[in-house]
C-alpha cells in the first residue's frame, strides 16, 4: 500500500484517501471530451440545429405519405361551391371525419347534441357550400354564435385541412339536400 496514505482507523474501518482507478478516470476524461464536442455540435457547428432537424424530417415525411400531409390540396371551386360533391370517395372519407372529429357535437348521425342538427333545412348561419366551409374550417366562436348554448365550435382549418373538410361537407350535402353550391 505505498500509495495509500491511511488516515484513520476506527474498529477496522478505514478511510483513505489516495488516486482513483485509472479507467474511471479516463472515463471522466472521455465524458468531458464528449460533452464538449456535443454542445458544439448541437449548438451549430455543424449547421445542425433542432429546427432544422424537425423542418427535414416534416419534409422526408411529406415525401413519404404526400396524401396524408397534403391538407390543403382541394379548396372551394371559383362559384365558391364544393368540387367533391357527389364523389362517391370524398362521401365516404368524409364520413369516417365527421365520426371522428364532429360526432361528438353533432351525434353520430348529425342530428345533433350540443351542436345543432346538421340533417334538417333550417341553418343558423346560412345553407351554402361558402359559409359552411368558413364555419368548419375556422370555427364559430363569440359574437358569431347563434346558440345560447353548445359553446364554441372549433376550427378544423388544422386539425382536418381543407380537403379534409370539403370531404365531409360532400357527406353533408349528401345526407341533407338543403345544403346548396349557393
Ligand atoms: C365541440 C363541439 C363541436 C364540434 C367538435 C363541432 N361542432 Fe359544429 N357546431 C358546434 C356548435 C355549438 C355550433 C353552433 C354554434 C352557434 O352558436 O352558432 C356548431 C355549428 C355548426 C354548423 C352551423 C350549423 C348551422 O345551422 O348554421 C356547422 C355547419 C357545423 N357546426 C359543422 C361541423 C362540422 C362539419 C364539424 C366537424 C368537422 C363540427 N361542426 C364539429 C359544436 C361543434
Amino acid at each position: 500500500m505505498a500509495d495509500f496514505q491511511e488516515v484513520r482507523d476506527d474498529e477496522e474501518i478505514y478511510e483513505g484517501r489516495g488516486w482513483l482507478p485509472t479507467w474511471w478516470t479516463l472515463m471522466l476524461i472521455a465524458g468531458i471530451v464528449f460533452g464538449v464536442v456535443y454542445v458544439l455540435w448541437t449548438h451549430g457547428l455543424e449547421g445542425w440545429d433542432q429546427e432544422k432537424g424537425y423542418e427535414q424530417e416534416v419534409a422526408d415525411y411529406q415525401k413519404q405519405f404526400p396524401e396524408a400531409m397534403n391538407l390543403n390540396k382541394i379548396t372551394l371551386n371559383e362559384e365558391g361551391a364544393n368540387p367533391l360533391r357527389g364523389d362517391a370517395e370524398a362521401i365516404e372519407a368524409g364520413e369516417s371525419h365527421f365520426q371522428s372529429k364532429c360526432a361528438a357535437c353533432h351525434g353520430n348521425d348529425g342530428k345533433g347534441r350540443v351542436g345543432p342538427d346538421l340533417t334538417d333545412a333550417t341553418w343558423l348561419h346560412g345553407n351554402s357550400d361558402e359559409v359552411v366551409f368558413g364555419l368548419v374550417m375556422n370555427g364559430i366562436q363569440g359574437d358569431q354564435k347563434m346558440l345560447e348554448t353548445g359553446g364554441n365550435m372549433p376550427a378544423h382549418n388544422r386539425s382536418l385541412g381543407s380537403t379534409k373538410v370539403l370531404q365531409v361537407m360532400a357527406w353533408l350535402a349528401k345526407m341533407n339536400p338543403s345544403l346548396k353550391t349557393k
